[in-house]
């Protein structure tokens, strides 16, 4: 399972390496639990779970929701947006590169500046050098993210054919425990692995669990985000490999099974509020939604505070989010020269109107503004005159009901407990 292709800088120079610490359990609040399990890989003994790096969390309700990293989608601007609809949710940034951390040192605003409203947020960073991997952390304290990710999960050719991050390095967990340790010594907040469930032929539950029980046991990390559906490398693009690989959810729930001192969250496919609640009733700690937090906004992000968290609601309505988000804009326009132009810091409200009258309209108005637009106020002026004052002045519905449950009958559907390759894990 070794990467042939892919060589990997394994001696820094001027950076810390390999210091262990321990993550506690950052769901510590959470309600839902996992079974036990009597599996071999289940009675392995753990470090144990407590540092200070993970106070970082206690100002927060726990990840029980998170929107998923997405690169040219959740940028600072989505960020800004969802929070004002949500509180609660947990914000993944974009993939950032180690290497562009690295290289842009001088210009790091530009990357790494986040407003304070926008915690619990998570920067998720992709990398094959250690140094920079290093490096880039050290970088990134400086802004406070609550949580550090590491990327295992991306299929695209750019990432994972030019430097082999991303997916591939599923295919060498002793690269990602190294990596993983790295990033944990140069930071004192948890640090987390986003992966998928695996890569091409290697595809077993089985195989999955190695990487699982090879990264958690030989490094800090204590929380897997798994997309669950498999990367297939060669030959389909990233977006078909968020499709067709198909989902196997089974795969997830038995990891909750198979590893009850590790923290899970489940992604990939799940679109509704009362989706989310199932998985987290048939046990994950957490769930990530990706395309539905993009694309549906308002809909989505509207519900997590009150029917995941148990929180009031804040009755905002687009009206008003609108207002505080021009004065967001304006502020931001232009900061780097050229960018962002209205067209970057408006992107994310394209979908706040999703199946609402004069959506359609709303959006052909703002390709228009976009062209000649140079201040926010200008543009919302030019365009929300398609939307009916009654859409604009409402506050977010109740959640749509009757979705089915994708995990009722989960827990009958589970792998074959982890055989733990002990013998073999011990020399790898
Ligand atoms: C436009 C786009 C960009 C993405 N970029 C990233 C990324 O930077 N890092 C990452 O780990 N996953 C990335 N993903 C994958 C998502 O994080 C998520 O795993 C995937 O969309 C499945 O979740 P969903 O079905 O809820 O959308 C991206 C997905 C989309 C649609």
């Amino acid at each position: 399972m070794k990467l042939a292709t892919c060589s990997y800088s394994s001696s820094p120079t001027s950076v810390t390496l390999a210091r262990p610490r321990f993550s506690f359990n950052i769901f510590q609040l959470s309600s839902s639990s996992s079974s036990s399990s009597s599996s071999t890989a289940a009675r392995q003994p753990r470090p144990a779970m407590v540092s200070a790096r993970n106070y970082a969390h206690a100002h927060y309700l726990p990840p029980w929701f998170s929107v998923a990293p997405m690169m040219e989608w959740t940028d600072v601007h989505y960020r800004t947006m969802a929070r004002l609809i949500s509180k609660h949710a947990w914000l993944y940034t974009e993939m950032l590169a180690a290497e562009t951390i690295v290289y842009q040192k001088d210009n790091l605003d530009r990357f790494l500046y986040f407003p304070p409203e926008q915690h619990p947020i998570v920067l998720q960073i992709g990398g094959s050098n250690l140094e920079n991997l290093a490096k880039a952390t050290q970088l990134a304290n400086i802004y406070k993210y609550d949580e550090i990710n590491f990327n295992c999960g991306c299929p695209s050719p750019r990432v994972a054919g030019h430097g082999c991050f991303g997916a591939r390095l599923m295919l060498d967990p002793k690269f990602v425990a190294e990596a993983m340790s790295v990033i944990a010594a140069n930071t004192d907040v948890p640090v987390s692995v986003k992966c998928r469930i695996g890569v091409d032929d290697h595809d077993s539950y089985n195989e999955l669990c190695d990487f699982i029980y090879k990264v958690s046991s030989q490094s800090p990390t204590r929380h897997f985000i798994i997309h669950s559906r498999k990367a297939m490398l060669n030959g389909i693009s990233p977006a078909e490999n968020r499709s067709i690989p198909p989902l196997k959810y089974e795969y997830f729930y038995g990891l909750l099974r198979d590893f009850p001192d590790l923290r899970f969250t489940i992604n990939g496919g799940i679109n509704t509020i009362d989706e989310v609640n199932a998985a987290r009733k048939a046990g994950a700690h957490g769930v990530m939604v990706g395309r539905a937090a993009f694309n549906n906004s308002w809909n989505t992000l509207g519900h997590v505070d009150t029917a995941i968290y148990g929180a009031p609601s804040s009755g905002v309505t687009r009206r008003q989010l609108l207002k505080e988000f021009e004065a967001y804009g304006e502020t931001v326009l232009g900061k780097y020269g050229q960018k962002p132009n209205v067209r970057d810091v408006a992107k994310p409200l394209l979908s706040l109107f999703y199946a609402q009258p004069g959506n359609s309209l709303w959006k052909r108005k703002a390709d228009a503004a976009f062209m000649h637009c140079t201040t926010m106020k200008s543009f919302f002026e030019e365009t929300l005159v398609a939307i009916p004052d009654f859409v604009l002045d409402a506050p977010v519905g109740a959640p749509p009901s009757g979705s089915n449950d994708p995990f009722s009958n989960i827990h009958t559907l589970l792998p074959p407990p982890y055989e733990s390759r002990e013998q073999e894990l011990q020399y790898a």
